[in-house]
């Protein structure tokens, strides 16, 4: 009989072979805290940490007014959404938030999912079925929630090398000049910190009669005057035909979204079974992510906050010769190079200093470029910073680390 156990372990055995196998860190946040956590270790013992690397930008997750939203719709609303969007599911809040969000992005219509990879996955499958001969192309560093997406449909598509507009236009002149095309990129890539040309993007698409498909998952709720993203930091918003953007990070609470002309959104609402065939978000979610981006609207010195500590941390990692990678975003990646060093300095900072900042390892990046990935927020105060700074000049000399050349 064919031995189950043995292929459950196999497959365990081949990610830890190749150095991808995760330990998760066991977190409890303490609402008010943030980044502050407390962790328990396998032996079930606690510890207190400060968190580095949570995608709570903003400490948004923990805000008073997503928090008493929240919990004003559970009192009055209850817990779950009781169904699909087509079957009772469609609720007050899903549907303000989605008139929030369209005008957020000045779009005539949003569309909520049950988190942005759905968004990402469902949309670009449905894309396919509705646009057929489509051709896309995609960014070589896109996320996996767009590739699957891409891979899905079974169209046919071209990945172009990352952010090179040259290599992008010479597969967009290759292709048939009537066909149906889609540029599928990021803004932020949230792991090196940088940001794609979005305005040359942009142009090349009319050129070649393309349409764009913008993922602005780590950039919603950060840039531009109202938080809407680059596409609004650069004046571009009208440039962008589809947005995608998460809940979850920025906006501080879960789910996902994009945001089009009203008939593209008619169009998925129709056809993406992700979107059809599933509970939609429950209405305290809709009303905190509500709650949260009114009040990321209207407080662009949240976002200033934010760049000034990440501008912070390069410049204090730089001073003391920590190699931070070239970044012009609010993360503040720092080359480590090898997978065995990087898990070893995370350990040690988790185990020795209370700092919490998971290693970033292959697949999640080229092998060679393994990494810790820090994501200060105006919540990390100039004492943790001082306390971080410290640790991890101190790790890069015990453990004997490359520094920066041209720092003492
Ligand atoms: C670029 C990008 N797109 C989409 C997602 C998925 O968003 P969510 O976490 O809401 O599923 C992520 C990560 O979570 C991401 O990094």
């Amino acid at each position: 009989m064919f031995d189950y156990q043995a292929a459950f372990e196999t497959a365990v055995e081949q990610v830890k072979g190749e150095g991808r196998y995760r330990v998760f860190a066991d977190l409890k946040r303490v609402r008010g805290q943030f980044p502050k956590a407390i962790r328990r270790r396998a032996d079930g013992s606690e510890q207190d940490v400060v968190v580095w690397c949570s995608n709570d930008y903003l400490g948004m997750g923990q805000h008073p007014v997503v928090l008493d939203a929240m919990k004003d719709e559970v009192d009055a609303a209850g817990a779950g959404a009781g169904g699909t969007r087509n079957i009772s599911g469609t609720t007050r809040s899903a549907v303000d938030l989605e008139a929030e969000l369209a005008s957020w992005h000045r779009k005539e219509a949003a569309l909520l999912f049950t988190s942005g990879y759905v968004a990402n996955e469902a949309t670009l499958t449905t894309l396919q079925r509705i646009l057929p001969g489509l051709i896309i192309f995609s960014d070589s560093l896109n996320h996996a929630s767009m590739i699957a997406g891409i891979r899905n449909g079974g169209c046919e598509r071209h990945i172009f090398a990352h952010n090179d507009l040259e290599h992008l236009e010479a597969l967009l002149a290759a292709a048939p000049a009537d066909a149906p095309k889609l540029i599928a990129f990021e803004s932020v890539y949230s792991m090196d910190g940088d940001i794609a040309d979005l305005a040359g993007t942009i142009a090349l698409a009319k050129k070649y009669g393309a349409m764009t498909y913008l993922d602005e998952v780590h950039a919603v709720g950060l840039y531009g005057p109202t938080g809407a993203g680059v596409a609004e930091r650069d004046g571009l918003l009208d440039g962008i035909d589809i947005v995608e953007c998460t809940l979850g990070k920025a906006i501080g609470v879960m789910g996902g979204y994009i945001a089009a002309d009203a008939v593209i959104i008619d169009a998925v609402r129709s056809w993406a079974s992700g979107f059809i065939f599933t509970t939609s978000l429950p209405p305290a979610l809709t009303a905190g992510a509500l709650a949260s981006v009114r009040h990321l609207k209207a407080h662009p010195e949240l976002r200033d906050a934010h760049q000034e500590r990440a501008a912070t941390l390069k410049a204090r990692f730089v001073a003391a010769g920590i190699p931070v990678m070239e970044s012009v975003s609010h993360i503040v990646p720092v080359f480590v190079g090898d997978p065995v060093h990087t898990k070893m300095i995370s350990d040690m900072l988790l185990e020795q200093h209370g700092i919490y900042v998971q290693p970033i390892n292959y697949p999640t990046v080229p092998k060679g470029t393994e990494r810790l990935r820090f994501t200060p927020s105006p919540n990390h105060t100039d004492a943790m910073m001082d306390d971080l700074v410290q640790a991890m000049d101190a790790l890069w000399t015990h453990c004997n680390v490359a520094r920066l050349p041209a720092v003492a």
